[in-house]
C-alpha cells in the first residue's frame, strides 16, 4: 500500500498554516474503529509504521517532556507475549472472560502500545498522560488515513501489574493504549454518537 506522508518542517522552520483540508475532514467526519476480529493482515509494513509513529508523536505535549513511548508487537513475540498473558488470566478472578478478551489481541497483525510515562516536575502527570492519550488518537486517526484499520484498547493486561512487569514498564509508566492495526475485512457499522449541543454550554457571567 503506497504512502505518501510529507517530512516534518525544518526545526524552527515555519510550519504550514491556514490550510483548508477536505480529506482531513472527511476523515474525522466519517472514521470509525474497525473489531478487532475484522483486523487481518496486511499490517501497515515496516516504513508505514515508522511514518505512523512520527505522526504520532507529534501531539501537543506541554514542556515537551515527550510523556509517552511506544513498544511493538508483531509475529511470534505477540503469540508469545499473548500466551503468557493467558497463563496470567487463569489467576484472575474471572478467568475465562480474561481469556476471552484475548483474541483482541491475537487476532490483528500488529499492536502498538502507547506507554504514558509521567515525570516529576511543573508539568501536572494528568497533563502528560492527555498527551499520552492524543498520541493513541492520532495514531487511529492516521492509521485510517493510510488506508488501515485501528481500535484503541486496554483490557486487563494494562492494568495487571504482572501483565506489565511482563511488558517492562516502570513505576511511573502506565499502557495508555493498546492500538489494533491491520488490514479491516468489514466495514464498521456507526455506532451511537453524542447529542453535542446537550453537552455543550456557554458561560456567561
Ligand atoms: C482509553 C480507552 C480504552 C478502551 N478500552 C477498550 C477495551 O479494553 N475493550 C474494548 O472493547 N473497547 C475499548 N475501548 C473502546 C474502543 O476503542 C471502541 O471500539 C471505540 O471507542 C469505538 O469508537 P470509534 O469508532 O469512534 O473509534 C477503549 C477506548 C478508550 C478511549
Amino acid at each position: 500500500m503506497p504512502t505518501d506522508v510529507p517530512a516534518p518542517p525544518e526545526f524552527g522552520k515555519p510550519a504550514p498554516y491556514g490550510q483548508v483540508s477536505p480529506q482531513t475532514l472527511a476523515l474525522l467526519a466519517r472514521r470509525r474503529s474497525s473489531s478487532p476480529q475484522h483486523l487481518a493482515a496486511p499490517a501497515p509494513s515496516g516504513q508505514e509504521l515508522q511514518d505512523l509513529l512520527r505522526l504520532a508523536a507529534r501531539v501537543p505535549d506541554h514542556g515537551k517532556l515527550f510523556p509517552w513511548r511506544f513498544i511493538i508487537l508483531q509475529g511470534q513475540a505477540k503469540a508469545e507475549l499473548a500466551a503468557r498473558f493467558e497463563a496470567l488470566a487463569r489467576e484472575r478472578p474471572d478467568p475465562d472472560k480474561a481469556a476471552a478478551v484475548l483474541f483482541k489481541l491475537k487476532t490483528p497483525p500488529l499492536a502498538v502500545l502507547v506507554i504514558s510515562r509521567v515525570s516529576d516536575g511543573p508539568i501536572p502527570a494528568w497533563e502528560q498522560l492527555l498527551s499520552a492519550g492524543a498520541v493513541c488518537q492520532t495514531l487511529l486517526i492516521a492509521a485510517t488515513a493510510i488506508g488501515y484499520g485501528a481500535n484503541w484498547i486496554t483490557d486487563w493486561y494494562s492494568y495487571d501489574p504482572r501483565a506489565t512487569a511482563l511488558l517492562g514498564l516502570e513505576s511511573n509508566e502506565q499502557v495508555a493504549g493498546v492500538v489494533l492495526l491491520g488490514t479491516p475485512t468489514e466495514a464498521p457499522l456507526e455506532r451511537i454518537r453524542p447529542d453535542v449541543d446537550a453537552i455543550t454550554s456557554y458561560w456567561t457571567p
